[in-house]
């Protein structure tokens, strides 16, 4: 048999499997199931995958509620840009916006305290990575995901998007305080 020319037997599927073909496909088949539990395990006893809720909403409607907040919370600016710092009480839900090529807004955190992250795009996929925690989370527009974080170190995080978004992707980067 070769790969141009059909097989000769043309029922080649009742022909006895060979030796080592079964041992190939018993090996494959093994790692398959080795990979599949991996998931899993690692999702529950894996240190970096969080558990997230994600809920419908538009752009509009999720900007809506974390300008909320932020009117709210925030407690001084920073950069050119004036991107608020928003320092919200203990427990709460905060609300982080990404857009070409921004994070919005910068959150400040008490360590210890756990709160409700929602985050949503306003206009493409972007990646939400904490470092050096090593969280990924993609953010979509027309989803709200919220997870439950626990910040257990003080310190300075940097926020990075990880989804290829545009020409300016490498700048979409921004931070999150633990105090
Ligand atoms: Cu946003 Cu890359």
């Amino acid at each position: 048999m070769s790969a141009i020319l059909p097989p000769g037997q043309r029922l080649w599927w009742k022909q006895p499997l060979d030796r080592v073909e079964v041992t190939w496909i018993l090996i494959a088949f093994t790692w398959c199931m080795v990979m599949f539990f991996m998931m899993p395990y690692w999702h529950v006893y894996g240190k970096q995958n969080l558990s997230t809720e994600t809920y419908r909403t538009t752009p509009e409607a999720f900007a809506k509620k974390a300008q909320a907040v932020i009117d709210q919370y925030t407690v001084r600016t920073e950069t050119d840009e004036k991107i608020p710092v928003v320092h919200p009480p203990a427990g709460a839900d905060v609300f982080l916006i990404a857009r070409l090529w921004s994070w919005q807004p910068i959150l400040e955190l008490e360590v210890g305290q756990t709160y409700r992250l929602h985050l949503s795009a306003m206009d493409y996929q972007h990646g939400f990575s904490l470092q050096p925690e090593n969280i990924n989370i993609q953010v979509l527009p027309g989803y709200e995901h919220v997870v439950k974080i626990t910040p257990n170190r003080a310190g300075t995080y940097a926020i990075i998007c990880n989804e290829f978004c545009g020409i300016g992707h490498h700048k979409m980067v921004s931070k999150l305080y633990v105090k």
